[in-house]
């Protein structure tokens, strides 16, 4: 079946703010493909999800070598797409992916080698279909590395045309402001760090933000939803549907505690007040902050993708709304 975009896709209301000092400004709503896209997805719902996106704005998706399950699935579903659905609009997309964490076995499997990470990049590129990828992130620090050969192998897929930009994943403050001197002076300005940012989880604001800032590096922040628990959708115990329900690995007892779920619930009334879902408000208040260039979503349905780039509708927060909020998060 062809698809034809939204011409209106650009008069959606979709915000671009731009990514740090550079030139590349990205969607204020992104999504990402860590979950819902592997091979067990079908291609048809990976497709809706992806086309609603675009045709509202989204401009930016994020992957990494080792989403699915299994590892490379999620670059394979979209490459699938990028031929035959958006191979015409490949110049309005901005494509992310990333290496680090585990992807096979041997020395050079993760970590940051310039083995590693370049041969990871060519793997990618070649699920991808692709020629370059817009961003390359290093997805963590490698404590036994030099920080000197990871960035140099950023540099080169950047020389080499595999990639436009590069950023960061996951590093702390004073790691990444050595990297990005480090980036500067190999001439490939490091643009952008993904980071861990929501209601629940605030770590960045003790120096990433600041430091990412100062080194005129754009945030783009992941799991701003707290992989779903900022929905209130586990008020009542987890649906066999949510991403707890379906045995994710990665949003175990450890993260859905009692008091994130009690957290949610006492937030929602406040979401209700502005006019939003908590979904929606989750999201707006992580755009408050001007550091911040996007959140980096994720999605199990087209309908997700939707209410969350309508928190686009209402980002202003009044001085009462935010001291509601931090008295709930106070107490969490
Ligand atoms: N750099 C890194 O180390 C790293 C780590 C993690 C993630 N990431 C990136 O960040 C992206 C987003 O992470 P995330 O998926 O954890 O983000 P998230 O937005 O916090 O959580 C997304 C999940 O929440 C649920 N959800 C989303 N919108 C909803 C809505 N409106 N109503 C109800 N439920 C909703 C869905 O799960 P269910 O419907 O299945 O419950 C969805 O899959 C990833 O895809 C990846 O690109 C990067």
């Amino acid at each position: 079946m062809n698809y034809e975009p939204d011409p209106k896709r650009y008069e959606n209301g979709m915000i671009y703010n731009r990514c740090g000092r550079s030139g590349l400004r990205l969607p204020a709503v992104s999504l990402g493909l860590w979950h819902n896209f592997g091979q067990a997805a079908s291609s048809a719902s990976c497709r809706e999800i992806l086309t609603t996106a675009f045709d509202l704005g989204v401009t930016h998706f994020d992957l990494a070598n080792n989403y699915g399950p299994p590892a490379g699935a999620a670059e394979t579903q979209l490459g699938a797409l990028l031929k035959n659905t958006f191979g015409a609009w490949r110049d309005e997309l901005v494509i992310a992916t990333k290496a680090g964490y585990f992807m096979w076995p041997g020395p050079y499997g993760e970590w940051g080698s310039r083995k590693g990470l370049l041969a990871s990049l060519d793997q990618s590129l070649k699920r991808l279909g692709l020629d370059y990828v817009d961003i390359f992130y290093h997805h963590r620090p490698d404590p036994d590395t030099p920080l000197e050969e990871s960035m140099g192998a950023l540099a080169t897929a950047v020389r080499q045309g595999k990639a436009l930009y590069v950023g960061l994943s996951n590093y702390p403050a004073e790691l990444a402001r050595r990297a990005a001197r480090i980036l500067r002076q190999m001439g490939t300005p490091c643009v952008i760090h993904q980071p861990r940012y929501s209601m629940l989880e605030r770590g960045v604001e003790d120096g990433l933000l600041a430091t990412a800032a100062e080194e005129g590096i754009g945030v783009i922040a992941f799991s701003p939803l707290a992989q779903g628990v900022l929905t209130n959708k586990y008020a009542a115990g987890v649906p066999a549907d949510s991403r707890a329900g379906k045995g994710s690995p990665f949003l175990t007892a450890a993260r859905l505690t009692p008091a994130a779920v009690d957290t949610a619930r006492r937030l929602a009334p406040i979401a209700t007040d502005r006019g939003q879902s908590l979904a929606q408000m989750a999201l707006a208040w992580v755009l408050r902050d001007a550091r911040v260039t996007s959140v980096l979503v994720g999605a199990s349905s087209a309908g997700q993708m939707r209410e969350n780039i309508g928190s686009l509708r209402n980002t202003v927060f009044s001085e009462d709304e935010l001291a509601e909020i931090e008295a709930v998060l106070a107490d969490a």
